[in-house]
């Protein structure tokens, strides 16, 4: 049955994961003790403080979004005693990978079996070029990866995928190159790793399409608040977006160009979103997010948008669902190899639902505006952002659906159904 959707409130979203993830990385390599502020306890990011914890830093929490960190300095991070595991987390295994091939000493890092299916060779091969000894499953492209670091040599390198965790990771070991290391993005890429590192001190040059990293003998450490995770926000913003009457404003949301995509998106697609008090903080734009609902017409995603709105495709396909036309998007082939095959799930699920839609190679088509078939068991194939993405597409349009296996929504965003519920009524 259909229920009458009353969508509005004030909320704010846990920390950007991205950020958080870096924040403690960065902070771990530093000299002196560093404070973070607005941390994201959540799996992933957990998953990186085990990493710098098995590295010999200490971490201290004085609540589970306030974090102290004594960094250890550069050089001196210790060999870890075990095997490492990243749990579900590609960025702790990418960005966490450009560290471990600097240090004089062996690591092994694994992770779930979603992330043992998730490809490495976009950070052996640079990592290996720069003169790090990396091996791993199938021809060193899956993990566990066995990393002994040693002295790296500096390199241009163009990727040849948009990869935010791909540059990180090499702009991390070129902190410890003989040389400066530049890296080529084909399309521009979330710059936190850029933004945080130069805000520690060290050289950090854009140019275009190309980013210089210089050598740095030390990092200072950090004193920061991360913003709200914009990643996290959009499913809210989607929903608030795609209901009629629809009234929602979310606080203190990072809104680095890097990842507004979905703003950018909902405007064409006819929605009322407005970035109010807009600051910033540590070094990252922030603002409040204001969602006034009046419903949705489609718009196409074309693949140069695509990196600055990569996580955020499997919510965007069920506002969709949800509006006048057919939306297309193209140039999102990096969807097959996220924590699911998120254009696979998403096409699937959403077909179980009633939605007519359609997979490329590279993207999807959704037809809307989609009459959800109610009662449906759908599932999130272990991804959080495809659960969470189907239990927006239930709220917005008030016909129950049951997904199946959410524990998985804690690997971002642990108090997602609390304010889920907190939000409709
Ligand atoms: C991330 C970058 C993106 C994104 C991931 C987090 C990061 O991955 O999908 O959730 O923190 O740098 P890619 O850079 O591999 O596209």
């Amino acid at each position: 049955m259909k229920k009458t959707q009353k969508i509005s409130g004030a909320i704010s979203v846990p920390g950007d994961k991205s950020i958080s993830h870096r924040a403690v990385m960065f902070a771990a390599m530093a000299e002196g003790q560093s404070r973070i502020q607005g941390f994201l306890p959540a799996e992933d990011t957990l998953r990186t403080v085990g990493m710098m914890i098995a590295l010999g830093v200490d971490i201290q929490e004085s609540s589970p979004t306030e974090i102290r960190i004594d960094g250890r300095g550069m050089r001196e991070l210790k060999e870890p005693q075990d095997i490492i595991d990243a749990g579900n987390s590609g960025t702790t295994i990418r960005i966490g990978s450009g560290i471990l091939a600097a240090q004089p000493f062996l690591s092994i890092v694994t992770g779930d079996p979603y992330l043992r299916r998730r490809p490495m060779g976009r950070i052996v091969r640079p990592l290996a070029q720069m003169g790090a000894t990396i091996t791993g499953r199938k021809e060193d492209t899956l993990p566990p990866l066995c990393i002994r670091g040693g002295d790296l040599r500096g390199i241009r390198y163009e990727m040849p995928v948009a990869s935010a965790q791909v540059k990180s990771s090499i702009l991390l070991a070129g902190l410890y190159a003989d040389s400066p290391v530049t890296v080529v993005e084909p399309l521009p890429t979330r710059d936190h790793t850029e933004r945080m590192l130069a805000s520690m001190g060290a050289r950090v040059v854009r140019d275009g399409r190309s980013v210089t990293i210089h050598p740095a003998p030390r990092l200072h450490p950090l004193a920061i608040t991360v913003p709200g995770d914009i990643s996290s926000a959009s499913f809210f913003m989607v929903l608030a977006a795609a209901v009629p009457g629809a009234s929602l404003c979310i606080r203190g949301v990072g809104v680095n160009p890097g990842r507004t995509g979905v703003i950018s998106v909902l405007l064409r697609m006819g929605a009322d979103v407005r970035l109010e008090s807009p600051r910033n903080e540590g070094g990252e734009p922030v603002a409040d997010i204001v969602v006034q609902g009046r419903g949705l017409t489609a718009a196409d995603v074309p693949p140069e948008e695509v990196p600055s709105l990569i996580d955020e495709i499997p919510v965007l396909c069920v506002g969709a669902a949800m509006a006048e036309g057919r939306t297309v998007i193209r140039g999102a082939a990096e969807l097959r190899v996220k924590e699911s095959d998120r254009i696979g799930a998403m096409v699937k699920e959403l077909t179980t639902l009633g939605v007519a839609c359609g997979e490329y190679p590279d993207g999807l088509w959704v037809q809307g505006p989609a009459r959800i078939t109610g009662g449906q068991r759908v599932d999130s194939y272990g991804d959080h952002r495809i659960a969470m993405a189907l239990m927006i597409l239930s709220a917005a349009s008030g016909i129950p659906v049951v997904v199946s296996d959410t524990a998985c929504i804690a690997t971002s965003y642990p108090g997602f159904p609390e304010t889920l519920r907190e939000v409709v009524r």
